[in-house]
């Protein structure tokens, strides 16, 4: 093994020390603590994924230099900024820190959230990409969820962090999510290694919608993965759902909100129209007949062609005539 590796991977598990100290144990981290409580996270869920706490007292150098840690490897943590006389400065102060894990569980980066909403930094403050983290081979949760991935024959991708968290908590823990990015080849590879089934269940807002459409389309040509969506009550995320509803409630929530695709799209779509106005009706009817022809499924587009042509009192016949010429890519 590397030993520039191996010292940085010490560098982070020594971190990862400090940090949940400050939060557990001592008055700096109350109000971070305070604010976790709040927000309905039990102190398993903490101590679980090593939640912790970055002070503004410039701890982290002082308890590295303590444990024999090099300047080259606390130089190149990305845990400091540097000043121009060549002295580290903490890079996370302020901050709740998210350990984020290497699929043995191994902690190799950081996600820093402010407890305050703050115009002037962002809510969320990364680690940088270092010889030990890459933001696109990475999955948070993913050391924990495998196995349950596996036993579930699925997995449940979420938007943010604390949504994984949340679900975690309620008994769902076979949630990951990607780094804040769109999920990349190889963390694709990496899910379909465990499981054939990937469900999206990103913010009931409108980026959350966006997203998801977004998400199932570049799957359906990158992977080959089954997709599903589980779509929130419109305006939350699944931490608030939790957080609103309760722990069993958010548990069948997630089953029972499942759809496919298809059904998510035309109801996605919907928002470009304003089916008040024939031509916009018309517009919708052909764009959803054309997302019904995508299902290689007999039954499913049968489904859907009947739903339609309830809703809008139409003839099934007649729209089984319209969707033909959309179909040949199946034939
Ligand atoms: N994100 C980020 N930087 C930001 C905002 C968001 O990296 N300034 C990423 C984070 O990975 C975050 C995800 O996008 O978890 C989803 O964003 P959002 O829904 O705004 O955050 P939540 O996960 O809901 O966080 P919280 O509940 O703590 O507000
Ligand atoms: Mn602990
Ligand atoms: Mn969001
Ligand atoms: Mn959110
Ligand atoms: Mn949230």
């Amino acid at each position: 093994t590397n030993p520039e590796i191996s010292k940085m991977m010490d560098l982070y598990a020594k971190a990862t020390q400090l940090y949940h100290h400050v939060l557990m144990n001592t008055e700096l981290g109350q109000k971070a603590l305070d604010y976790l409580h709040q927000r309905g996270l039990s102190d398993q869920t903490i101590n679980d994924y090593q939640l912790g706490f970055a002070s503004n007292k410039r701890l982290l150098k002082p308890f590295f230099e303590e444990k024999k840690i090099d300047y080259q490897t606390m130089h190149k943590s990305g845990l400091f900024s540097e000043t121009h006389d060549d002295q580290l400065i903490d890079r996370f102060a302020n901050r709740i820190m998210y350990p984020i894990k290497n699929e043995h569980g191994k902690v190799i980066a950081f996600s820093g959230r402010i407890i305050q909403a703050s115009k002037n930094e962002p809510k969320y403050l990364n680690s940088p990409e270092t010889p030990i983290f890459n933001k696109g081979k990475t999955l948070f949760n993913f050391d924990i969820a495998k196995q349950f991935i596996r036993k579930e024959h699925s997995a449940i991708l979420f938007e943010g962090y604390m949504d994984v968290m949340s679900a975690y908590q309620s008994g769902v823990k076979n949630g990951i999510a990607s780094m804040g990015t769109s999920l990349t080849e190889d963390q694709i590879g990496k899910i379909e290694q465990h499981t054939k089934q990937l469900y999206v269940c990103y913010d009931g807002d409108k980026p959350g919608q966006a997203a998801i459409n977004r998400a199932v389309n570049m799957l359906a040509n990158q992977s080959r993965l089954k997709l599903g969506v589980i779509q929130m009550p419109s305006g939350i995320d699944p931490d608030e759902y939790r957080q609103k509803y309760g722990e069993d409630r958010f548990k069948n929530y997630v089953r029972a909100a499942r759809e496919s695709t298809i059904a998510f799209k035309l109801r996605f779509f919907k928002n470009d129209y304003n089916l008040n106005n024939d031509e916009d009706r018309i517009a919708y009817i052909n764009r959803s007949l054309k997302t019904i022809a995508s299902s290689p499924s007999p039954v499913e587009r049968d489904l859907y062609l009947q739903n339609l042509s309830s809703e809008f009192h139409l003839k099934s016949d007649d729209l089984r005539a319209q969707i033909k010429p959309y179909l040949i890519k199946h034939q």
